[in-house]
């Protein structure tokens, strides 16, 4: 079992907020599908022979590329991988890109899945983050995406925003829940260095949100969401019952994955690589048939942490059995010693030998996380 990930590294314009590796310009975008499939076929051995469940689209913006090159990848996929029968294929979407045919065009291809970037449902939010869209928008592409039949709809939104409040962020949720979505991923704001957002906060022409801000809006969204019947399986997703994100899911369960496109990562079991982050060296690489990748080889360290961040991020928590089998006893005892520390204080939850942070706790999981590490 495997998953593919494609980057897709073009946005119209960038938003305020965003370091996802991207561009602005047009150039090469034609040629961009050839590439990717050339990628597909030079790093054909790198998943050995396992069935391909998962294909996801992300980026940058993967809805602008034509509808025939998106058609070609999955089709390389097919032709030179085994898929399973049923497989989840995802493709993020920005709003102002969905028309009646390209939605039709996808569903055709087989993709199953698509996520779009509403961010928020107030212009005002919008315009000050740089988006291109509005909430109008936003409402009539996931509208549309479901009336041409798209059953697995998410949504992106942020919360923690500078501009915003408590009672926008309430609105929101309200909002995103009269839509036909069956997953929503909502994630804090980060100011990320190297943005042009990091450099209003320094220049001291935004304000960030309060501790207890973030904390309101984190409880706005498990009040509201789980009053929808939403679950909080991961830190910043939630979705139905039946709709967890089975691609993202699988890196956080250690499954490998195949990334395609300049700044995708992959991930075998036995090494980290790296897609350089350069649309031009990438292309360089794969046109002169050289595989671009730099590889990171995991020690068992590195392997443990992967997992206790991974693991500890979602509500199936870490296994203390699995962390003896895989590391040894004596990380399965540091990790025992951690865990019962944060048992005693309710902040974690054990079952068996399963540990996992409750999720009323997940808005201080990074804290908690970096706490079980092994250094
Ligand atoms: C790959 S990005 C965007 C996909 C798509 N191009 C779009 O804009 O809708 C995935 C999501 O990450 C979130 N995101 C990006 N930068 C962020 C930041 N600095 N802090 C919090 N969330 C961020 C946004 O919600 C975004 O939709
Ligand atoms: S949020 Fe999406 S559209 Fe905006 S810059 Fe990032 S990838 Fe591009």
């Amino acid at each position: 079992m495997s998953g593919i990930y494609i980057h897709v590294p073009y946005c119209k314009s960038k938003c305020d907020y965003c370091d996802y590796y991207s561009v602005v310009t047009s150039q090469g975008r034609e040629n961009f599908g050839n590439l990717v499939e050339k990628e597909l076929i030079l790093r054909q051995g790198y998943l050995s022979d396992s069935e391909i469940e998962t294909i996801y689209f992300g980026g940058g913006t993967p809805s602008m590329l034509e509808s025939a090159q998106i058609s070609d990848i999955i089709s390389t996929i097919a032709k030179r991988y085994s898929v399973s029968n049923n497989p989840e294929i995802t493709l993020e979407a920005n709003p102002d890109d969905i028309s009646e045919e390209f939605v039709r065009n996808l569903r055709s291809f087989g993709v199953n899945k698509l996520s779009l970037g509403a961010q928020s449902f107030s212009d005002i939010d919008l315009k000050k983050l740089g988006r291109r869209h509005n909430a109008k928008q936003a409402i009539k592409a996931v509208n549309l995406a479901h009336k041409l039949g798209f059953v697995n709809i998410s949504i992106d939104l942020m919360y923690g925003l500078p501009y915003s409040n408590s009672r926008i962020w309430e609105e929101n949720l309200i909002q995103a829940f009269t839509l036909p979505v069956k997953h929503l991923s909502a994630y804090h704001l980060v100011y990320e260095e190297g943005t042009p957002l990091i450099l209003k906060l320094s220049k001291g022409l935004v304000v960030p949100v309060s501790e207890d801000q973030s904390v309101e809006q984190f409880q706005l969204l498990q009040e509201i969401s789980s009053m929808n019947g939403f679950i909080h399986y991961e830190v910043s997703n939630l979705a139905k019952e039946g709709f967890f994100s089975r691609h993202n899911t699988s890196y956080w369960k250690q499954v490998p994955y195949l990334g395609l496109g300049p700044a995708a990562h992959s991930y075998n079991g036995i090494s980290r690589d790296s897609n350089p982050k350069s649309i031009i060296e990438w292309q360089k690489s794969i046109k002169n048939g050289v595989i671009p990748t730099e590889q990171e080889v995991l020690t068992p360290q590195d392997k443990l942490n992967d997992y206790l961040v991974t693991s500890l991020r979602t509500m199936w928590g870490a296994n203390v059995d699995t962390i003896a089998q895989n590391f040894g006893d004596g990380n399965a005892k540091q990790f025992l010693h951690t865990a019962e520390k944060y048992v005693k204080l309710g902040i974690v939850e054990q079952r068996d030998s399963v540990f996992r942070i409750l999720p009323k706790h997940f808005i201080t999981s990074d804290g908690i996380i970096s706490d079980f590490l092994a250094v």
